[in-house]
């Protein structure tokens, strides 16, 4: 009798560098992981060496689809070209939905100490990539909990057993979860028919489908499992879900468009000064 796989891909995150050199572990949008519509890219940067981050993340555009920065430990300031000015901490988000344009920049405001959290990419559909700009700070204390046996539940995105998170993408809710779980413990992931589900592990240990899962591992899921997690060591990690835009993706650094002509419109309209008119 032949059985679904459960994990239909396992990754590891890629060590990169971006921004002014910032040292990161780059987890979707890597050789072996390009994208899972509509994730485009999952970064995590973890380091208590200031060398690692303190140049941080200097002025750049970005146009087509939206960021989301989650942070675990440590402090960062944002400034964008429509005058948002904002600061997160310890679990904290910062939603930015760049759309037809932005510049902003992502600089630590720290000069020490641990810096860990992590930054996705969801993408736009074709009628929403010139769409109006949108920025959102949003302080760790308004992230709600969800208590579980064994754990709890941060829920970033979505909702999740009644509760909802605090990330509002009008027309496209994702699932966007941050599970913190104690050794021993078990825990059914949610199935709420979304095409795309991914897990994350970013501390501890785990099992998943009779596979163990160590921190720094992705997983992309099937969709419709059933699938429970047995906790090894004290864990975190994060479940993302969303229904698939299921559209072309022409991709050239901070630039994510459709088709080919359209990234050069991007770039002709950085270049003129009006990517973000
Ligand atoms: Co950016």
């Amino acid at each position: 009798m032949s059985r679904q796989r459960v994990i239909k891909h396992r990754v590891r995150g890629m060590p990169a560098q971006d921004g002014a050199g910032v040292k990161l572990s780059r987890v979707i949008n890597q050789p072996a992981f390009r994208h899972k519509d509509p994730f485009l890219m999952l970064d995590e940067f973890k380091s208590d060496n200031p060398y690692d981050y303190i140049a941080g993340f200097p002025p750049h555009p970005h146009r087509g689809f939206c960021t989301l920065s989650y942070m675990l430990a440590g402090h960062m300031a944002h400034e964008d070209s429509k005058g948002n000015k904002g600061e997160i901490g310890p679990g904290g988000l910062q939603w930015m939905k760049a759309a037809r344009g932005m510049i902003h920049s992502e600089m630590p405001k720290q000069e020490d100490g641990l810096m860990w959290g992590f930054q996705l990419w969801i993408n736009l559909p074709a009628d929403e990539k010139m769409s109006d700009p949108d920025y959102a700070d949003i302080p760790g204390e308004s992230v709600p909990e969800v208590d579980v046996e064994g754990g709890s539940v941060r829920v970033l995105s979505g909702l999740y057993e009644g509760t909802e998170g605090p990330v509002k993408a009008p027309g496209r809710q994702f699932l966007y979860l941050d599970y913190r779980m104690d050794a021993g413990s078990r825990v059914t992931l949610p199935q709420q028919g979304q095409q795309t589900r991914l897990a994350y592990v970013y501390s501890g240990e785990v099992v998943l489908d009779g596979v163990t899962l160590k921190a720094g591992e992705l997983v992309d899921l099937d969709a419709e499992a059933e699938i429970e997690i047995v906790v090894k060591e004290t864990s975190g990690f994060l479940l993302l879900a969303a229904e698939p835009i299921g559209e072309p993706i022409a991709q050239y650094g901070p630039f994510v468009m459709n088709t080919e002509a359209e990234l050069r419109q991007a770039f002709t309209d950085y270049q003129n000064g009006t990517l973000t008119n």
